[in-house]
């Protein structure tokens, strides 16, 4: 059975009280979750607090960050550095359409970002938006997230999600990849028991915990 990975992308929500709640309900369903691969990316502030709860309550959750510098440590005023997020998670969200847009993000950078992920021992999970998209020589993980998808409650269909999964396989280097975009617990298996997409990236509904963990469960 292929291993599935479940991400959650907490983009820029949640208190520390409100993480506290989410994790309150959560515990109870944190189990440890056989051949699921369960990721959790919070806005940076909130990663000491998640990383406590983990160790804690000896959880199988791995953690992730939703952007890092594209600069190594040093004069880089705001920036939050590949090495100093490794203190705290394995993987980090890199190319989101989010901050291609917002934040202006070209190609070169998001390179230099993968560069410096790698470096860290912090794995990158490189979001493209279609099958155009450029993907660096080393990334391993890719998640494919239609921009028309995210957050409008209208993902892509599976078999087109499948056959652009398919073909990154076939043209890089890439050994999973995940399809994001209007996930839930009714709709995440469609997308995972295809054959090619090993996982989801889920934004808008990782925020309830009860539903994160239906999705854990459903995929
Ligand atoms: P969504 O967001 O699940 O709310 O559509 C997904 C994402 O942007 O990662």
């Amino acid at each position: 059975m292929k291993r599935k990975f479940i991400v959650a992308n907490w983009k820029s929500n949640f208190t520390s009280l409100e993480v506290n709640q989410w994790i309150e309900r959560f515990k109870n369903y944190d189990l440890g979750f056989t051949n699921k691969g369960v990721i959790i990316c919070p806005p940076f502030v909130m990663l000491p607090i998640l990383k406590s709860y983990l160790s804690n309550h000896k959880s199988s959750i791995k953690l992730g960050a939703q952007n890092v510098s594209p600069f190594d440590e040093g004069a880089y005023t705001g920036e939050v550095s590949a090495k100093q997020i490794k203190e705290f998670a394995d993987y980090v969200l890199i190319g989101h359409s989010e901050r291609r847009k917002n934040f202006m993000e070209s190609d070169e950078i998001l390179f230099k970002k993968v560069e410096l992920a790698n470096k860290y021992g912090l794995a990158p999970i490189f979001c493209v938006q279609d099958e155009t998209t450029k993907i660096p020589e080393n990334v391993k993980m890719v998640a494919y997230e239609p921009v028309f998808a995210i957050g409008t409650g209208n993902p892509d269909n599976p078999e087109t999600a499948e056959k652009i999964a398919k073909q990154i396989k076939e043209n890089t280097k890439v050994t999973t990849v995940l399809y994001g975009g209007s996930v839930t617990s009714k709709n995440v298996k469609d997308f995972t028991q295809t054959p090619d997409i090993n996982g989801v990236l889920v934004g808008g509904a990782s925020l309830d915990a009860q539903e994160f963990y239906a999705i854990i469960q459903n995929a």
